[in-house]
């Protein structure tokens, strides 16, 4: 099976490149599953329904989100029955939404996403992504051939930590929100495809997305400003990661640009 994982969606703009390009890679690259994390893609600040809806028209299968997931309020009332568009799991139980799901690619199998945000530098504090992780394969045990993790944070340590916790667990795990690509791809001794950072979907020239004038403001001015999505071309940022049918391990992962 091929899995494609998208960075973070920055903006309209990204949206349309994304969307427009999507059906010919999924096709053309044989992918069986496309996870996309979205919590940006309508700006800095979280995700509109229609955004989501045209990433999932495009070929995503599943959505996850983050920090900003509830940016937008639509978005709350959106994810209540959407079951394929994810915040993250370590939310308390009454956000609304889900976590993770289980979704069938098109080989057949029952692929379970889960969806999580670290806690280092990003508030609020959430519950503990591990033992989030933990009780959920315990609760779908037996109800998924293959798990992917979509590990929502700033800090890289927190993301490898998450691949050390559940080497072999696991089946593929991912980082997002840095918006800038790792160049870590790698699959264990016991079969975890990893890559710390998929990178972005969004503005090239830009700073993470962001217009650089505004950033710029803020960072050397420390002058209030507001996050601008940066104008111009586009790029697509994720990776692709290939797995063996009768073991669900991870069998090649590659860094994919479009
Ligand atoms: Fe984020």
């Amino acid at each position: 099976m091929k899995i494609l994982a998208l960075g973070d969606v920055f903006g309209e703009e990204a949206v349309k490149y994304v969307s427009s390009r999507l059906p010919d890679v999924i096709s053309k690259m044989n992918i069986d599953l496309t996870v996309a994390n979205c919590e940006n893609a309508s700006g800095a600040t979280g995700v509109e329904p229609k955004a989501a809806e045209e990433l999932l028209a495009a070929g995503c299968d599943v959505l996850t989100g983050g920090n900003h997931s509830f940016g937008k309020p639509a978005f709350l009332t959106y994810v209540e029955d959407k079951e394929n568009v994810l915040r993250p799991a370590n939310y308390p139980p009454s956000a609304p939404g889900s976590g993770y799901c289980i979704t069938r690619a098109a080989t057949g199998e029952r692929v379970l996403t889960v969806n999580l945000r670290g806690n280092g530098d990003m508030q609020p504090t959430l519950a503990c992504p591990f033992e989030t992780l933990e009780r959920i394969l315990a609760h779908e045990s037996g109800n998924y051939d293959l798990c992917i993790l979509d590990m929502h944070a700033e800090y890289t340590s927190e993301k490898l930590a998450m691949l050390y916790a559940f080497d072999g667990k696991v089946n593929v795990i991912f980082g997002t929100h840095t918006h800038v690509p790792t160049a870590d791809a790698k699959i264990t001794e016991k079969g975890t495809g990893y890559i710390t950072d998929l990178g972005m979907c969004g503005p090239v020239n830009s700073i993470l997305g962001v217009d650089s004038e505004a950033i710029l403001r803020n960072m050397r001015h420390k002058l209030p400003t507001r996050f601008v999505t940066a104008d111009g071309p586009c790029r697509a940022m994720g990776a692709i990661f290939e797995t063996d049918a009768s073991t669900g391990k991870c069998t090649k992962v590659s860094r994919v640009e479009f």
